[in-house]
């Protein structure tokens, strides 16, 4: 990989995060992403994708891609998005993603993106038969952040890997071109208790969409009497909260949830611990699942009503893509102008 300095980047300070339309976001894209989308608008100029191309490289659904895409929209604006604000989009709307990401293909090297856990996890034991995309899904990515010269790009921890990539391909892409500041190098916005949350069941496995098991997630459609459930069902140990962060080790289940606690409030791990230190289960628990409920009921209410409401979401994205296309028209322009494309 390329490692000479870059000098710094004097464009305007812009966030770009993505979410792929799968069926059910759960808390932890809610604490992993989304609540960081809905602060970071007061400080920055904020592009949110729904990112449909990315959701075809693991198979086809063109019956409900659509209804997947407008859930994902409706969870964005029930969360706190303000589309007045915020660009809000849906990735195949603004055709320069795939134009960038041909581009990025041949300045990503075979061995960078050979390095990807996520396909490897994503591929299982047969990644002959994935589909070329998903292998190239990260360099995808890169270009859904570059098309807007993104400098910063709140994600979970799961993404940290790929946002290396974007940044990698960037550098590249600058010094290969003789550029040396077209392209920034993204920022990923990670840090905090909501960065990694871990399935309810199984403290060293990531909360995900693709657990078989519905007992092991939140999802931000559950009802409070479903959180309360699966939060006094999670696992926990014997013993009580631990009153410091050094009684979380080798506890990784009680450490998710403390966690939670702490990303869902606002709050700072030692300052949960400080309330619960020492107290059982059964008083953290139910605690738990009521601060749950309060702040997710309300989302989920939001997101059932504007669901039903398609034709106010699918004006939201229109002008969403509209605004995105005016980001991004110029700056796909300036790329093949850089990359010496012939001129239509
Ligand atoms: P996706 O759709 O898998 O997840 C959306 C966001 O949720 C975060 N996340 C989590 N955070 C904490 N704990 C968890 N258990 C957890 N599970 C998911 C993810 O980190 C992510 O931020 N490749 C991306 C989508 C994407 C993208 C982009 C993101 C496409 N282009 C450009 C940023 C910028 C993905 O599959 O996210």
């Amino acid at each position: 990989m390329t490692n000479a300095p870059q000098p710094e980047y004097k464009g305007p300070k812009r966030v770009f995060s993505g979410m792929q339309p799968t069926n059910g976001l759960h808390l932890g894209n809610y604490l992993g992403a989304l609540q960081k989308f809905v602060r970071l608008q007061d400080q920055y100029e904020c592009i949110y994708c729904v990112v449909d191309l990315h959701a075809i490289t693991t198979g086809p659904d063109p019956e409900n891609l659509a209804s997947r895409c407008r859930e994902v929209a409706a969870a964005y604006v029930a969360a706190g998005v303000d589309p007045k604000r915020s660009t809000i989009f849906v990735q195949s709307a603004v055709r320069e993603h795939t134009e960038l990401a041909w581009i990025f293909n041949c300045v990503a090297r075979m061995g960078w993106v050979e390095r990807m856990t996520q396909f490897k996890d994503k591929a299982g034991k047969d990644a002959q038969r994935s589909s070329v995309g998903l292998f190239d899904y990260p360099v995808l990515q890169a270009a859904d952040i570059l098309l807007y010269k993104a400098t910063h790009v709140p994600v979970g921890e799961d993404q940290k890997q790929h946002l290396e990539l974007s940044r990698d391909i960037a550098q590249k892409f600058n010094n290969d071109h003789d550029a040396p500041n077209f392209f920034p190098l993204p920022e990923p916005l990670i840090q905090g208790p909501g960065a990694r949350i871990m399935s309810l069941r199984d403290g060293t496995k990531k909360m995900s969409k693709s657990d078989p098991s519905d007992m092991t997630r939140i999802n931000l459609t559950d009802d409070a009497d479903a959180i309360m459930s699966k939060i006094k069902k999670a696992t926990t140990d014997p013993l009580p909260v631990p009153e410091s962060k050094e009684g979380l080790a080798d506890r990784a289940e009680v450490e998710n949830l403390v966690g939670i606690f702490a990303a869902v409030t606002e709050r700072s791990v030692d300052d949960v611990l400080g309330e619960f230190g020492g107290k059982g289960f059964g008083v953290f628990k139910p605690a738990l699942a009521e601060t749950l409920a309060a702040k997710l009921s309300p989302i989920a209410a939001e997101m059932r009503r504007l669901t039903a409401d398609t034709a106010t979401l699918d004006a939201i994205l229109k002008e969403g893509a509209d605004k995105a296309r005016a980001v991004a028209t110029p700056i796909m322009a300036e790329v093949r102008d850089v990359v010496g494309l012939w001129r239509a």
